[in-house]
């Protein structure tokens, strides 16, 4: 049974004060006990403070990207290592806005991997075709492509601690969210590439995550598809209220 979870990207948004007050709202809408993991990845420049805002609850605390090394000569860079330091448990690696603005590959993935696992933190791995891609029918070639390059020579004991996030580009800020049946289909196909490589009882296990417009209001049919265990929120997650939503997707939590 795979536990779900929900994570907010901020993106380069909230100041201290901004992100201090968002993730305590939050912490105070959630219930005590809620039925998933709940994930924040707020700017560098606010971590510590969420982390110690967060203490107590059951949220967890991501960055938004690391390096590869842990230590070294890399003006600007962050380290896995720094980040563990900070109470990070989780680093989102490969979004599609670092591969579209900033360089990012499947192999400066596959190294950040690497390194995020050695600093025993969790790796979320983003993939995801855009809006040309998908018109020329090249969406599961991309996909595999992108999740084969990502996740080269890890083991089998490396891949149980991962996450995946299916994210279409053409879905991310745009308000347009793939249909549940659209981004069903990515998943199951993401599972069987992840059970060709890693074997089809670990990739059984393996949580893989929705992003692009989740909303509170789609959140629910999109959970509801069998290979769909979570979601990676960027806008809705910027209001407490309306991330609050989006994590008691099931009436009843
Ligand atoms: P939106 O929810 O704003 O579409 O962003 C999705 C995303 O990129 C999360 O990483």
């Amino acid at each position: 049974m795979r536990k779900p979870v929900i994570a907010g990207n901020w993106k380069m948004n909230k100041t201290k004060l901004e992100s201090i007050k968002l993730v305590t709202e939050l912490k105070n809408l959630l219930p005590r006990t809620v039925a998933a993991d709940i994930i924040v990845a707020p700017p560098f420049t606010a971590l510590t403070y969420v982390f110690e805002a967060i203490s107590g609850s059951s949220i967890a605390l991501a960055a938004q990207n690391c390096h590869w090394e842990d230590s070294g000569a890399y003006t600007g860079e962050v380290s896995p290592p720094m980040l563990k330091d900070l109470g990070c448990r989780y680093v989102i690696l490969g979004h599609s806005e670092r591969r579209q603005y900033f360089g990012e590959t499947d192999s400066s993935v596959n190294k950040k991997l690497k390194a995020v696992l050695r600093s025993e933190l969790i790796p979320i791995i983003c993939v995801g075709e855009s809006l040309e891609e998908r018109k020329k029918r090249e969406t599961f070639s991309i996909v595999e492509g992108q999740i084969k390059r990502g996740l080269a020579s890890l083991t089998s004991t490396e891949f149980n601690e991962i996450i995946i996030a299916y994210e279409p580009i053409w879905a991310i800020g745009t308000g347009e969210t793939a249909t549940p049946a659209q981004a069903q289909e990515v998943h199951q196909l993401i599972r069987k590439v992840l059970g060709e490589l890693f074997g089809g009882r670990n990739a059984a296990e393996i949580r893989i995550q929705y992003g692009g417009s989740v909303k509170a209001d789609n959140v629910a049919e999109l959970m509801a598809q069998e290979d769909i265990d979570g979601a990676l929120v960027g806008g809705a997650s910027l209001e407490a209220r309306s991330f609050a939503e989006i994590i008691r997707f099931k009436s009843g939590d």
